[in-house]
């Protein structure tokens, strides 16, 4: 009987990790947990590099040190065919083309910052105004468009970390803020991503990662027959430029209700533009719980989110307008691929009623979240 003993590992840097012993005389395929590392291309001067994250069962995320991006997450669906449930390029002239933050890291403000400019401590700050009169994900070049600092971390699962310092005035805010963000793919297929910075002034951090999934694997379908439970009673209404009235207000009775799965498309013609808001998730701590399932029979995936932080903003890819083409050479099209971006609420710095997005010096900035597949056969 053959033993295939199969280390993925096509780049210069490799980590092998957890494996199990092999009983004999079984045909089995063991697939040795390893980390890659291959050139990328350079920007702005500095090296960027692709690195594959496998497991044990063979799901592998890419992630590049250039804007902290996932490009892929390729998992197997219920008949076995592996696909990215996330949408992406292989080259990063893809990303260089500035696609609308496909998989990127998001900093040093995830979401919006009403008129691009917040007060504290007395002193107001101006942000570039991104997105028409506002702030979006950290102004015209965030944390998203910047290389990080890559560490291949020396452990028994695949581990990358990656750091990137952000000087007092960039992009308009204060202090010098130290941010390190450790990407983990686990052999129970759970992409885990901590957050940690350190600042020495007072400013407004909310890190998160702006992937977009489509559970199939296949931009030719929509993501309007997903399912989706997001364990919220409130959400926090918009104005007409989608920053936050705020109003804390309850989503039942309103097409904003998930606490029980629904499809995506069941209420979606009665929201505006589609869903692009911020769910209050009921936990009542800063643990890491399970908040929200996102499934899809079509391939028999769901993606479990779990995070410690208190919003999830529920993006359903209505500004997506074809414009970008994804690695399969299909256009990504409106709804075809949604964002579930844990964070703060948006707007914080000028919403005094939200949960303080403020870091001060001295204390330590932490965010965690899991998205975990499972297979439902
Ligand atoms: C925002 C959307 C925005 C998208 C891409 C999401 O986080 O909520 O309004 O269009 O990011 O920028």
């Amino acid at each position: 009987m053959k033993l295939m003993n199969v280390l993925l590992c096509t780049g210069t840097l490799a980590l092998a990790a957890s494996c199990n012993n092999p009983s004999e005389n079984k045909e089995t395929t063991i697939i040795k947990a390893s980390i890659t590392q291959s050139d990328w291309g350079e920007f702005d001067g500095s090296k960027v590099y692709l690195y594959t994250l496998t497991n044990s069962k063979g799901t592998e995320v890419k992630i590049t040190n250039y804007g902290g991006i996932v490009s892929s997450f390729v998992t197997a669906d219920k008949n076995g065919n592996r696909s990215s449930i996330i949408i992406g390029f292989d080259s990063l002239s893809g990303y260089l083309a500035k696609p609308p933050y496909f998989g990127a890291l998001i900093g040093r403000y995830g979401n919006r910052i009403g008129d691009a400019k917040f007060t504290l401590d007395g002193t107001t700050y101006q942000l570039a105004a991104n997105n028409g009169k506002n702030a979006l994900h950290g102004g015209l070049k965030g944390f998203d468009k910047v290389v990080w600092i890559p560490t291949v971390m020396d452990d028994t699962i695949p581990m990358l970390m990656l750091s990137y310092t952000s000087v007092d005035g960039e992009e308009g805010y204060p202090g010098n803020l130290k941010v390190m963000v450790h990407y983990i793919l686990t052999n129970d297929d759970e992409l885990k991503i901590e957050y940690s910075a350190e600042t020495d002034k007072a400013t407004p951090v909310n890190l998160t990662n702006h992937s977009y999934f489509n559970l199939t694997g296949d931009v030719s379908n929509t993501i309007l027959n997903h399912t989706l439970m997001i364990d919220a009673d409130n959400y926090t209404p918009v104005d007409t430029s989608l920053i936050p009235t705020g109003e804390i207000k309850f989503v039942k009775g309103t097409p904003f209700d998930f606490t029980t799965a629904k499809t995506i498309g069941k209420e979606i013609d009665s929201v505006k533009g589609g869903y692009d808001h911020n769910w209050v998730l009921n936990k009542k701590d800063n643990s890491l719980q399970k908040v929200a399932v996102l499934s899809d029979t079509l391939s028999g995936r769901s993606v479990e989110v779990f995070t410690t932080e208190p919003g999830l903003q529920f993006y359903t890819g209505n500004f997506l307008d074809g414009k970008f083409i994804n690695r399969d050479g299909k256009a990504i099209n409106q709804h075809t691929a949604l964002c579930m971006e844990t964070q703060h609420f948006p707007d914080s710095p000028n919403k005094p009623n939200f949960p303080s997005t403020i870091l001060k010096p001295g204390e330590k900035y932490h965010s965690e979240t899991v998205y975990k597949v499972v297979l439902n056969k």
